[in-house]
């Protein structure tokens, strides 16, 4: 229920209209005196009256119901207390009969949203580096979803450059086959880092005919490197399901090889081109910023040329409605300069290309990512919490069943959520032991809230009793404060969507986890005082299972029955 539309809709004043009502409806931070108010000095000059004289005249106009239990004019604020049954009624029979779906809408009317994220870097350790853009771009990928969009999520692959050349050296002086083949990721990366520590002048130009080889179409360079590809891709594909990340398109870098050409081609015609000591840019000086860079002198295209070409095709191919791009700030001006080149193109759509740029994610008691081989790899970070999760299970609950499975989501589930529940573009530093806390703000304390949800149901069950369809008591505060959180559900989804902003569901789940369990400390469940309490309580932990599980279900998290 919006509630703000819903007393918007019964309030009336000459010159003002239902939505500036609604906009100017508020959640008092101390709900004693009413669940909304309508502060009514912006409308004294509209009105050209005191505050507290619109208060009483709208009060008096505004008939409460079986919604809106109560409608006080304080201090030129309305204050407007809702009824808790009314909403226990609204809730609760919404969220049984839309369980999974509960949350969702059809908002998004099927436009798609382009979705880059994770585009790992071929032949390149997948680090800690890489888990927000992963995480960000899979959470708002199913959130879009959700919410009636058509999300195509793309992995824009870095598999262009000349790093390949050095591979390719590298491996034809240092590697062999069998050693690569068994190895893997981490033999194709040692081979890159022995490169760039050991690698000669001669080396290097090697390289860079290797890379041009690469270029021409050369069979047994481009096998290589396809070789090279597959293992990185096999390899990111393991953590890729361990995280439920998906994507629709793995059209990398190279993929626009033959795509740039005619990019170069409009912005000459368009007069955009200049020359720079033999390189070719678009001159963004006007606009504050620093050349942007089209061609090397020796004809060489370069990454931001590559997303010349990938913004248009993109727009060709998928007709977005927007697209995202999920990278680092430290990528901020070149996408500022990649936006700006495509609106001096002419391309009317370039206002919907959204850098949705978010903070560094560190370890507490590790190094961050560097050429010298010195990295921490998301891979180790996942097993390693997802080994904490289960020694602290093994002590919590001894007798617990499926303890991989469940350390598995607990673990896996603690290192996205450290990555998601702060505002994206704060730097973090992740921490094993505060992510794997249970009386924490994180997902082992939601998942947990969760079991124990099931546990009192999977109780109820036992014994036989039936709770659905049962009569409404009048709420306490307790049950009040959580029915008021499972209705928030949809606006925290849609909040989220509007920000690109999956914390906002990440805190919605600690908030309501909190809530239940105040209500599940202060209020009896099984032992209520009378059978129809019994039940609506249990309607009610019911509800908040299914709604919690729709939150960490969106942010990629697994939710086990029993911890
Ligand atoms: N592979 C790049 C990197 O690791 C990120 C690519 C982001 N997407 C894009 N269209 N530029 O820095």
């Amino acid at each position: 229920m919006d509630y703000r539309a819903y007393i918007a809709e019964r309030l009336s004043a000459e010159g003002v209209t239902k939505e500036e009502f609604k906009e100017a409806i508020v959640v008092p931070p101390d709900t004693s005196l009413g669940d909304y108010a309508l502060p009514c000095f912006k409308f004294a000059r509209t009105l050209r009256k005191p505050p507290a004289k619109i208060a009483e005249e709208l009060a008096a106009r505004f008939g409460a119901d079986g919604v809106i239990e109560s409608v006080a004019p304080v201090n030129g604020y309305l204050n407007f207390r809702i009824s808790k049954k009314g909403l226990a009624e609204e809730v609760l029979s919404r969220i049984e009969s839309e369980k999974s779906k509960y949350g969702s809408s059809d908002m998004g009317g099927g436009k798609v949203i382009c979705i880059d994220y994770s585009s790992v870097n071929i032949a390149k350790p997948f680090h800690i580096g890489h888990l927000s853009t992963t995480v960000l771009g899979g959470a708002l990928y199913r959130i879009f979803n959700f919410l009636g969009y058509k999300a195509v999520g793309i992995n824009h692959l870095g598999d262009y450059g000349t790093q390949f050349g050095k591979l390719i050296s590298a491996y034809k002086h240092w590697g062999n086959r069998e050693e690569v083949q068994k190895g893997g990721i981490h033999a194709v990366n040692d081979l890159y880092v022995r490169f760039n520590n050991e690698a000669t002048e001669e080396m290097e130009a090697e390289a860079r005919d290797y890379f041009r080889l690469i270029e021409n179409g050369d069979e047994e360079a481009n096998a290589l490197f396809d070789w090279f590809k597959e293992i990185t891709l096999a390899y990111v594909e393991k953590i890729y399901r361990r995280l439920r990340i998906t994507f629709d398109s793995y059209a990398g870098e190279r993929f626009y090889t033959d795509k740039m050409q005619p990019v170069v081609e409009e912005l000459e015609e368009k007069g955009l081109l200049a020359e720079s000591q033999g390189a070719k840019i678009v001159d963004l000086e006007p606009y504050g910023m620093p050349p942007c860079l089209i061609l090397r002198s020796d004809g060489a295209s370069l990454y931001a040329t590559r997303d010349l070409a990938a913004a248009i095709y993109r727009k060709n191919t998928y007709d977005f409605y927007k697209c995202l791009y999920v990278v680092a700030y430290q990528q901020n001006l070149h996408f500022k300069q990649v936006f700006k080149v495509l609106e001096l193109m002419g391309k009317e759509w370039a206002k919907d290309l959204v850098h949705v740029a978010y903070g560094m994610v560190s370890l507490e008691d590790g190094a961050m990512a560097t050429r010298k081989g010195n990295v921490v790899w998301l891979e180790d970070v996942i097993s390693r919490c997802v080994e904490k999760a289960k020694n602290i299970l093994s002590e919590k609950n001894p007798s617990l069943e499926n303890k991989d499975e469940v350390a598995e989501k607990v673990g896996v589930g603690a290192v996205v959520f450290g990555a998601l529940y702060n505002n994206k573009i704060k730097d973090i530093v992740f921490s094993y032991d505060k992510a794997l806390n249970f009386d924490g703000e994180t997902s082992v304390y939601v998942q947990y809230t969760c079991a124990r949800t099931n546990s009192v149901l999977g109780k109820a069950r036992e014994s036989g009793i039936a709770w659905m369809g049962s009569e409404i008591p009048e709420p306490c505060p307790q049950e009040a404060e959580l029915l008021k959180a499972l209705a928030d559900f949809p606006d925290a989804v849609r909040n989220s969507a509007k920000n690109y902003e999956p914390s906002i569901v990440a805190r919605y789940c600690v908030d309501t986890a909190q809530k239940f369990n105040k209500f599940y400390i202060d209020c009896k469940i099984m032992q209520a005082e009378t059978a129809q309490l019994r039940a609506f309580r249990l309607r009610l932990t019911e509800a908040t299972l299914i709604t919690l599980t729709n939150a960490l279900t969106l942010l990629g998290i697994g939710v086990p029955e029993k911890m």
